[in-house]
């Protein structure tokens, strides 16, 4: 077994969240397939801030099984969301996203775990919350795309660009133990 293995056991033996540190792979010790520590950009929008929704969403999450990494409750900087958003720019709704995104504070997190962006995806919801299924985020406590509660990034790369975006590497932690179990995450 290589030397990655071991020092991730050791640290198994810890519990907790811990400094940062590099983001590569859990191995399981019964030698099944490893599998990437993907994370994902979540943010509660404006709108779920003021109706008190924050706690309903870290509480699927945390249910899910994913592990929470980093979070910060923020007025977000009009330069950030103009390169959250670049790629809306000559979209007819983009000044009002804009102004949807500044009219209060957001919460943004960053979740950990196997598949979590697929997973996060599904779990907020179709964008326009009249499509977006019963028992996802937008279904149960969304009626108009305008207000949809809620931002996932959109895939791997996405979430990596977004992460950089809104997180300093100082404020993400790793956990000890990886945050997951293996009841939980494949082994
Ligand atoms: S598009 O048009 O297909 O590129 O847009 P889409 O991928 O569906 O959504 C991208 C983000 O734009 C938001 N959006 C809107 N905001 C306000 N008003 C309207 N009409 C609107 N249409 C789309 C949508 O919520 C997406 O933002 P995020 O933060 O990713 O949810």
């Amino acid at each position: 077994m290589g030397g990655l293995f071991w020092r991730s056991a050791l640290r198994g033996l810890r519990c907790g969240p811990r400094a940062p540190g590099p983001i590569l792979l859990v191995r399981h010790s019964s030698g099944g397939p490893s599998w990437t520590r993907e994370r994902t950009l979540v943010a509660v929008k404006p709108d779920g801030v003021q109706r008190r929704l924050v706690g309903d969403v870290i509480q699927r999450f945390e249910r899910r099984g994913f592990t929470l990494v980093g979070m910060k409750m923020l007025q977000a900087p009009e330069s950030v969301l103009a390169e959250h958003y670049q790629d809306l720019q000559r979209k007819p709704f983009y000044p009002a996203l804009i102004r949807y995104m500044s009219s209060g504070p957001v919460v943004a997190m960053v979740w950990e775990g196997y598949n979590v962006v697929r997973a996060s995806r599904a779990m907020i919801g179709h964008t326009d919350s009249a499509e977006a299924a019963p028992g996802t985020v937008r279904g149960d406590f969304s009626v108009h795309i305008s207000r949809n509660v809620i931002h996932a990034s959109d895939s791997v790369e996405g979430a990596q660009r977004e992460i950089q975006l809104w997180f300093q590497s100082s404020e993400l932690v790793s956990w000890a133990d990886g945050g997951q179990h293996s009841s939980i995450h494949p082994a």
